[in-house]
């Protein structure tokens, strides 16, 4: 394949011909195979692509895997602070833009670079290694089971709406020793802070009531939960900086665990060959959620890097100010590293779902552990579960971002489950 030469753009490259299109991010996160289209933008662009992040606000998207290694391993030229990005400085990027609930920079680990990230990031990593996970693997078996409970005598369900939304909030949630209806509560909060209905204000002063009265509680009760962690830990000087904590890995964790459990569903339901290679044996369920983080990542495309100075990645200039995002998905299929895309190789977790660098997912072991809950129990409880819909008719969320089914209507039959506690 021909290569752009660095740093002098082909004559026909797009961003340098007026009036050029670009391509908006969402229509390859909502494309039938978003890999076909990252592929005809790496034979346009290389492995750094020029797209839309909506429409007037273009962006760099990092496609190529060792690029993407680069701008997460380089925080001094590729910062994770929002505020040095130029188009949202220089009023490109409007005030109410949909950009802005995943982008905009906050008080908090994911917006910190340097010592500042290294501060704020400790208490993340010294909690999740404190996780019991015989203990959070039941509290999630519960969960999963509750829900079942609820639609497997009606020999019917959505397993996106009714199963894959609520398992991670309830499962996270327990973790910081949060009950079900506290655990529904804040998913509808998050709903709301993240919706469009104009009640976001609200729902963002719900979330953080819900935190507060959970942090209030255990100080005076402590026990072994992600709470109880957070407010011993000394890197944490006060309560807004337990809040955001808290805050920061309940609303990372919900969407990207919903994604994995449905994509992994819906691979499993609409891939013939991959089902028969579970069913045969020759497919574990971890390696079916490694599977699915190569083929389709949760967070397909992740916001973001903000270059520091003027500078060149993958034979493109980039401006001091530019907007980076990683292109996880496109990277995982990048050709350098990953030359065919047969089945993929049992075991090899080297895909970049969780990113990499100072700011690579804290969460990835109670990730795969509700994920394969979720997984494991629903193709356990209703074995003979299909799905209703032609495969081709599964649609997605509209997003740049993640690449969530809409629905998964499944058929199966009609069982009643007993609650865990009674078997
Ligand atoms: C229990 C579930 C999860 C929790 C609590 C969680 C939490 C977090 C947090 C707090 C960060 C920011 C870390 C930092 O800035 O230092 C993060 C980053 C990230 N998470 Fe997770 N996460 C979860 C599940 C997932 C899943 C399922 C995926 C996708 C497979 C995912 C993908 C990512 C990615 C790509 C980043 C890095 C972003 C970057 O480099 O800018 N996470 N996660």
């Amino acid at each position: 394949m021909n290569r752009p030469s660095p740093l002098s753009p082909p004559p026909e490259c797009p961003a340098h011909s007026p009036g050029a299109e670009l391509l908006p991010l969402s229509a390859a996160t909502g494309a039938p195979e978003p890999r076909e289209v990252y592929r005809r933008l790496r034979e346009q662009w290389g492995n750094v692509a020029r797209v839309e992040l909506e429409p007037g606000v273009p962006a760099w998207l990092v496609m190529g895997y060792r690029e993407l290694l680069t701008i997460t391993r380089q925080e001094q030229v590729f910062s994770r602070d929002a505020r040095n990005w130029r188009d949202l400085n220089e009023g490109v990027v409007p005030p109410h833009s949909g950009l802005l609930p995943m982008m905009a920079w906050r008080a908090n680990v994911i917006g910190a670079d340097g010592p500042e990230h290294r501060r704020l990031r400790q208490p993340l990593d010294d909690g999740v290694a404190r996780i019991d996970q015989r203990k959070a693997r039941r509290q999630v078996q519960s969960v999963c089971t509750e829900l079942i409970a609820r639609f497997s005598q009606q020999g019917r369900a959505d397993l996106v709406t009714d199963y894959a939304t609520i398992v991670p909030m309830l499962s996270i949630a327990s973790l910081f020793g949060l009950d079900s209806a506290e655990g529904q509560e804040l998913l509808r909060a998050l709903l709301a802070l993240f919706g469009s209905a104009g009640d976001s204000q609200d729902g963002n002063r719900h979330f953080e009531e819900i935190l507060v009265d959970a942090l209030r509680r255990r100080q005076e009760n402590p026990t072994d939960d992600l709470t109880t962690a957070f407010i011993n830990h000394p890197n944490l000087r006060n309560e807004s900086e337990r809040i955001q904590s808290m805050a920061v890995m309940i609303s990372s964790g919900t969407e990207g665990v919903n994604a994995w459990t449905s994509l992994t569903l819906r691979l499993m339901l609409t891939d013939p060959r991959f089902a028969a290679r579970m069913h045969g044996g020759r497919l574990g369920v971890d390696d079916a959620l490694d599977e699915a983080l190569w083929r389709d990542p949760p967070m397909n495309n992740m916001p973001a890097r903000y270059a520091l100075r003027d500078t060149e990645l993958g034979g493109r200039h980039i401006r001091r100010g530019d907007v980076l995002i990683l292109g996880i998905a496109a990277a995982n299929d990048d050709p350098a590293i990953r030359p065919d895309d047969t089945a993929g190789e049992p075991g090899n977790r080297a895909h970049l779902a969780f990113s990499a660098g100072p700011h690579v997912c804290p969460a990835q072991v109670p990730a795969r552990l509700i994920t394969r809950t979720a997984v494991n129990t629903v193709l356990h409880l209703l074995p003979d579960m299909r799905l209703a819909i032609p495969a081709e008719k599964v649609a997605w969320h509209p997003s740049p971002w993640t690449r969530i089914p809409v629905s998964l209507p499944v058929e199966f039959s009609a069982a009643r489950i007993p609650a865990l506690g009674s078997r």
